[in-house]
């Protein structure tokens, strides 16, 4: 298990891609060069990052987009498809799968996990999601439960994974939702040890859960995520409340980057992308998906959130500016000890080689990553 939870490898600060697998990825922007999520286009993503010694992708499950004028999320490719095809193509890095809990039968669900993770050869990662998007679970015919009982379900779903992956021979499940009898699972992971598994809750129940049952939890970013004490005393929070349950748990988050040669360059791109051609049409969306409208809430706090939204929430604490600074920021956060970032770019194809050129060394320098791709591997 710690050979799958480092990755296999000994980078301290793990680098991963975030959100490539759906239009637009973490930037709700009407640029024309924004991600478009093909799979040809996932796919040499995946190949250059694997090589640059990226170490894991972090697709998102998402079943229907969130309309503006890009139709935000409306293109995207189902995730555990998804990491078949890209664990097939690569060599050494994790790639997760993101499951929701309520719209996959925790049997079909934990064959389809240990098939991918056979083609993998043991890097598959799972995400266990409970979901908060209405409209998608209405396009199911899932009506969702009540939110703390959300994570009740998910606890079931998850015991019930766990031993479909670790029980020999037959077993029965009797749980309050879930009665399985004479379940048999084979074959089981690869290497018979189990995927790791993230979560990213952000309410005191979603957290609860994380810390119980997963290997990795990712919080959201803030303002705060870069500063040292801030971060370091995050991370010592989830830490000791892990332990208050008998367990060890990694903290991950998520940002954003754009990485130019001067910071006007960056600041300049970050303006005209993220802010000057917003698709204010796609945040709403999202906004009211959380029933957050200028209905429910006073208009000028409503335009407080959507910059907020456009600003940071989509794709997390933006890091722009030049290779020296956003380095700095992510050796930061790696020195308060959270283990791994998730990142997404406005195009990941265009900014990434920039990326692995020139923010890679200057981490293995400050000694947040180990010294060449691959080299860390154990
Ligand atoms: C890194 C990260 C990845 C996430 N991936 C998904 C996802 O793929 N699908 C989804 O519906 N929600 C996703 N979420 C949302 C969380 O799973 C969670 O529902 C949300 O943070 C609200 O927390 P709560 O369920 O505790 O209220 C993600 C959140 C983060 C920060």
């Amino acid at each position: 298990m710690r050979d799958r939870i480092a990755m296999y490898n000994d980078n301290t600060l793990k680098i991963g891609i975030f959100g490539a697998n759906c239009s637009s990825g973490r930037s709700a922007t009407k640029v024309p060069e924004r991600w478009s999520a093909t799979w040809p286009e996932c796919l040499r993503l995946a190949r250059l990052a694997d090589e640059a010694g990226l170490d894991f992708m972090l697709p998102i499950a998402r079943w229907k987009g969130y309309g503006g004028a890009t139709e935000f999320h409306g293109h995207s490719l189902e995730t555990i498809t998804w990491a078949v095809g890209l664990l097939g193509a690569t060599r050494h890095m994790t790639v997760f799968g993101t499951v929701h809990a309520p719209l996959f039968h925790p049997l079909i669900a934990a064959k389809e996990l240990v098939t991918a993770d056979h083609v993998g050869e043991g890097r598959l990662g799972l995400n266990l999601v409970v979901g908060w998007n209405e409209g998608e679970f209405e396009m199911f015919g899932v009506t969702q439960r009540e939110h703390d009982a959300r994570y009740d379900y998910a606890q079931e779903w998850l015991d019930a994974v766990k031993q479909a992956w670790a029980e020999p021979g037959h077993f029965d499940f009797d749980g309050q939702f879930l009665k399985l009898k004479g379940v048999r699972a084979y074959p089981k992971p690869y290497g018979a040890v189990r995927p790791i598994i993230m979560n990213a809750g952000s309410s005191a129940v979603g957290q609860a859960f994380a810390l119980r049952n997963c290997d990795a939890f990712f919080v959201a970013t803030s303002g705060s995520r870069t500063s040292l004490e801030g971060n370091a005393q995050k991370v010592a929070e989830i830490k000791s409340q892990a332990q208050s349950f008998g367990r060890d748990i990694e903290v991950f988050t998520v940002g954003q980057v754009i990485c130019r040669k001067s910071q006007q360059e960056a600041d300049d791109y970050y303006r005209h992308a993220i802010i000057d051609n917003a698709d204010w049409g796609a945040i709403d969306g999202m906004l009211a998906n959380k029933s957050i409208t200028p209905q429910t809430i006073p208009p000028e706090e409503y335009e407080q959130k959507r910059r907020y939204f456009a600003s940071h929430a989509v794709g997390g604490y933006p890091f722009v500016g030049t290779p020296d600074k956003v380095a700095d920021e992510l050796d930061a956060i790696s020195k308060a000890g959270v283990r791994g970032i998730a990142l997404s770019f406005v195009n990941y194809l265009d900014e990434l080689p920039y990326f692995c050129d020139e923010v890679l060394p200057r981490l293995v320098r400050r000694g947040a990553r180990a010294d060449e791709p691959g080299s860390g591997r154990v």
